[in-house]
């Protein structure tokens, strides 16, 4: 289930942006126009888009469709680590995330044992998700039914 989860956190990360402070110059591998350095000055801060990567066809082809196998062990030793950031990057990434991706399967398995779940007359189809300015999550009118097991 994990290549699925981390492929909804592609498509819709919940944090879509991740924010750094440059803590020393830090020149470009490009140089401008004029042939001068691009410097990153210290203490800058940097919005990188976790979404324009996810989004991005040249590491994830046909980037908007759901396709859990891009997770694989194959198809992950094919792309650098650094363009998946649903949990951010680096030292500082998400001290949560195997916690998250635990308490959502236990959740989900939970759900799934106990309610069938059907679409209803409220269900968009394909999913219909909202954007703000942290990320993506579920549209509030998006409705479900779930019929107990008996
Ligand atoms: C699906 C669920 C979650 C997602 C998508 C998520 C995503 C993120 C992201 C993108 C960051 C920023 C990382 C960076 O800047 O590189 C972050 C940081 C953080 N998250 Fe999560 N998170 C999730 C669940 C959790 C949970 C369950 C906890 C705690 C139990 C948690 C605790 C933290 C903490 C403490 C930080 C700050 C880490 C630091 O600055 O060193 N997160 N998370």
């Amino acid at each position: 289930m994990d290549e699925q989860l981390t492929e909804v956190l592609r498509l819709y990360p919940t944090v879509a942006r991740i924010n750094r402070v440059a803590t020393a110059d830090t020149p470009l591998p490009e140089v401008r126009n004029d042939g001068k350095a691009r410097i990153i000055r210290k203490g800058t801060t940097i919005a990188i888009s976790a979404d324009a990567f996810h989004k991005d066809e040249q590491f994830y082809p046909d980037p908007f469709k759901f396709d859990p196998a891009r997770f694989n062990k194959e198809n992950k030793a094919k792309r650098s680590p650094y363009v998946y950031m649903a949990f951010g990057i680096g030292p500082r990434n998400c001290i949560g995330m195997r916690f998250a991706l635990v308490e959502t399967k236990v959740a989900l398995a939970h759900i799934v044992r106990n309610f069938e779940i059907r679409p209803s007359s409220g269900t968009p189809v394909p999913a219909r998700m909202e954007k703000d300015m942290l990320g993506y999550k579920v549209g509030t009118d998006v409705r479900l039914k779930l019929i107990p097991r008996t």
